[in-house]
């Protein structure tokens, strides 16, 4: 099956390895990329999203989204994870296209409109544009295959105790993306910190595909140095936003829980995605469990089949 996926991005390094899975499997369609704050500024996240494309060699648009998020006041961006640039210690990176000058919002609402029942929105950053796209045109709601998030997760957190970063970074956009019609697969902490990458992961990766797996393995250096500060100096890192992907082409891999979602837009435990009692909230996925060895195989294989 060929699955028409549309990207919501702030890359960042395992947005950068999301992205590359995406273009390299041969059952994913990536028909576009939005960028959003988060790990870097939406500014230098377009830049990015564009360089990944270019690295794949392949013509998909990128559309640029919003700079801040909907209520709340930004969080610093994520650089002491992803680097200044968003690529671990790489210097910004030449490009030769441009953004779209449709913004990211209108970009997801025209994409579904054009492939009715046929487009899978897979947000890795936080869920700004969804929301706004949401707002911008409701009916969309009815006409987008599924949505497959990479964010939150039940009784987990890794920016405070209780809240994950892409839904901390938007806690407003989140709920209005759970509390809207349409339903939601959670690729969350639950299952995304269940996978590791080792620095001998990376450095297999580079041997098999220089230039792809030789930009992962250039980057991850940082990510795997900033991981190296909370795992006793271990050296080895989560693979997040990859993990989504492979909930799209690999189902399989995952236990789910459906739940009722909402999320916490104040306080202490501001951007903990949690169950709803809300009757009117419609229920959607939660990944709780993962064959994280399965998972990280067919990263590892789909990245070696690359170039
Ligand atoms: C998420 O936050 C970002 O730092 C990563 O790219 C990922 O999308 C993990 O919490
Ligand atoms: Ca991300």
């Amino acid at each position: 099956m060929l699955h028409k996926v549309l990207i919501d991005t702030d890359p960042g390094i395992d947005d950068a390895m999301a992205v590359f899975y995406a273009a390299l499997h041969p059952e994913i369609d990536l028909v576009g990329m939005t960028t959003v704050f988060g790990n870097v500024t939406t500014e230098i996240a377009t830049r990015n999203a564009i360089v990944l494309a270019e690295r794949v060699g392949q013509n998909i648009p990128v559309a640029k989204g919003a700079a801040v998020p909907l209520v709340q006041t930004p969080n610093p961006v994520s650089d002491f994870v992803h680097g200044t640039e968003g690529f671990g210690t790489m210097p910004p990176q030449p490009i030769q296209g441009r953004a779209l000058d449709e913004p990211a919002h209108e970009f997801i609402c025209r994409m579904i409109h054009e492939n009715p029942n046929e487009i899978i929105l897979c947000p890795v950053g936080p869920l700004t544009n969804i929301a706004l796209a949401l707002r911008h045109d409701p009916s969309i709601a009815s006409k987008v295959k599924d949505i497959v998030i990479m964010g939150g997760g039940l009784d987990c957190g890794n920016v405070t105790e209780y809240a994950e970063a892409n839904i901390w970074n938007d806690p407003h956009a989140a709920d209005e993306v759970f509390a809207a019609d349409w339903s939601v697969t959670v690729a969350g902490l639950n299952v995304t910190s269940q996978v590791v990458c080792y620095p001998s992961d990376f450095e297999h990766l580079e041997q098999a595909s220089p230039v792809l797996g030789g930009f992962l393995n250039e980057a991850a250096q940082f990510y795997l140095d900033f991981y190296a500060t909370l795992h006793e100096q271990k050296r080895c890192c989560h693979m997040h936003d990859p993990t989504a992907l492979i909930a799209i082409t690999d189902p399989a891999y995952f236990s789910v829980a459906t739940h009722a979602l909402e999320v916490i837009v104040e306080g202490e435990r501001i951007g903990q995605m949690k169950h709803s009692e809300n009757p009117d909230r419609k229920e959607h996925k939660v990944l709780m469990k993962v064959d994280s060895e399965a998972v990280k195989k067919q990263f590892m294989s789909t990245i070696e089949g690359g170039f």
